[in-house]
């Protein structure tokens, strides 16, 4: 007999059949006539109640049906008599599949912290909460492609491994297979990467953008979605050492093109979510107003889980400058009263998490696209604007996030590109590959990057990045 998962029985249950599942144990209650076991299989939020009479199975044959077991059973679905389910299992085999310990198994039907819950890690995709969050996950991803694929992008699998920083911010992981007790140096002094595996210094990327570009410029409108590392010592709920992005690059897009598509994109992904999720999302919403319970007032969301993600993708992005924002900022409440960490005193200041947010939750009260940002804190390939001190780029802002989305539309001219490039101090030789896409047939283009967890907490409502990937890799910690 083939196995049924609960998904398809309880969203299309035929009844008086033979069945069989085979599943986890999330609980067993019962009294002397009757056991009551819930159990799930992943394929659904939902548990299916397997009902096991003491007439056909002995307290010693259910001794090991504890929770956290494996178990298969055969039986007949019926229409339940009780509360809370319309469909039960009339159990008339069990099979133990894989026992659980109940003196050890850590994951017992209660409320777990979610700090717990990190610590083990290997077992969370257990609870409820972190199924419905990684089946949420990959609807993303399947999303993503779906989005893409539908507009004509081919998906590029770039380099994980490379030997340039494409942000040139430095902060980048080492990948070497040099003996570290016995580092090779040369007559200078320096690292002689000679003998190292690709024969000169090599990294994990920080961003797929600079070999995305070489494809935009032959296929015209491309994507990636791929692991990016960051050995940025930032221990927040808002950064990994190792996440997901997707980063769209389009050749003929200028700024507004690409603004308008981010937007699009954003809306879609929510969209796509509401409508092909909802179970797991009605769990997510209910879980998420609990936790608004336990807040002060004044730190409360303004709207329920449900009605944010309806609000953001029914309502137009609020599109503003740079140097409009700084403004906004420089007259703000909290800035005159001292409350910003960093306090915006003049234009060029970077813009922090908290007055992005601040523009985003309290002023507009919408998604925010900034643009038009000074070149000295963008990245060196971004397009110079003709005022000769902001570039092309732009970041979209969400509540309860900030940045979700980086991007820009890129220098094309050769000779202000380098110029850059040497002014940032990046050794030009080393992106000599990325400089020919400027000598040969170069056009304008543009591209962005998401954030794949950022979006993710925004649309599962959790608040620590921690909790919507699988295995978190973040300062000092690598562990599973
Ligand atoms: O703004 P960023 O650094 O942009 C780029 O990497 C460009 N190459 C993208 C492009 O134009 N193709 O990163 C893009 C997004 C951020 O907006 C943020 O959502 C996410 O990536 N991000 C992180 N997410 C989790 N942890 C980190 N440490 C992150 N750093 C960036
Ligand atoms: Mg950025």
């Amino acid at each position: 007999m083939t196995r049924t998962k609960i998904a398809a029985i309880l969203h299309n249950p035929t009844l008086n059949q033979q069945i069989l599942v085979k599943a986890w144990v999330r609980t067993k209650r019962g009294n002397k006539n009757v056991n009551f076991i819930a159990l799930n299989d992943g394929s659904t939020i939902e548990n299916i109640q397997v009902v096991a009479e003491s007439s056909l199975f002995s307290d010693e044959s259910l001794k090991d049906v504890t929770t956290g077991a494996c178990i298969a059973v055969k039986g007949t679905l019926k229409a339940s008599q009780g509360a809370g389910q319309s469909v039960e299992l009339e159990a008339e085999s069990i099979e133990i599949l894989g026992k659980a310990d109940p003196e050890t198994y850590p994951l017992q039907p209660k409320k777990h912290s979610l700090e717990f819950l990190r610590e083990i890690a290997h077992l969370r995709p257990r609870s409820s909460t972190f199924s419905a969050v990684f089946r949420i996950r990959h609807q993303l991803s399947y999303a993503v492609h779906t989005f893409f694929h539908q507009k004509g992008f081919s998906y590029i699998h770039t380099p994980i491994i490379t030997a340039s920083d494409a942000e040139g911010a430095g902060e980048m992981f080492q990948v070497t297979t040099l003996d570290l007790n016995k580092i090779p140096k040369d007559e200078a002094g320096k690292i002689d990467f000679k003998n190292d595996f690709f024969g000169r210094q090599a990294n994990l990327t920080v961003s797929g953008q600079l070999e995305g570009e070489l494809f935009a410029m032959a296929l015209g409108e491309i994507y990636t979605f791929g692991p990016t590392f960051r050995a940025e010592n930032s221990n927040t709920a808002r950064h990994l050492a190792e996440f997901w992005m997707i980063e769209p690059e389009m050749a003929f897009y200028e700024l507004p093109e690409n603004m308008a598509l981010a937007e699009e994109f954003l809306k879609y992904l929510i969209s796509y979510i509401l409508e092909n999720c909802k179970a797991d999302l009605d769990f997510l919403a209910k879980r998420f107003e609990e936790e608004e319970k336990n807040k002060k007032q004044e730190e409360r969301a303004e709207m329920g889980l449900l009605e944010k993600l309806e609000f953001v993708r029914s309502n137009d992005f609020v599109k503003l400058t740079y140097t409009e924002a700084i403004e906004i900022l420089k007259d703000s409440k909290p800035n005159k009263k001292g409350q910003f960490k960093y306090p915006i005193e003049k234009w060029g200041s970077d813009l922090q998490s908290e007055h992005e947010r601040f523009l985003v939750e309290k002023h507009f009260k919408k998604p925010v696209i900034l643009y038009n940002y000074p070149k000295e804190i963008k990245a060196f390939y971004m397009k110079q604007n003709p005022d000769n001190t902001t570039v092309a780029a732009m970041d979209v802002l969400f509540p309860g996030i900030g940045e979700i989305i980086g991007g820009s539309q890129r220098e094309e001219n050769l000779e202000k590109l380098s110029h850059r490039i040497k002014e940032v101090g990046i050794e030009e030789h080393a992106l000599w590959w990325y400089l020919d896409t400027r000598k040969f047939g170069a056009c304008p283009h543009s591209g962005f990057g998401l954030g794949f967890e950022r979006l993710m907490l925004f649309i599962t409502g959790m608040s620590n990045i921690r909790d919507v990937i699988p295995f978190p890799r973040t300062p000092q910690n690598a562990d599973f």
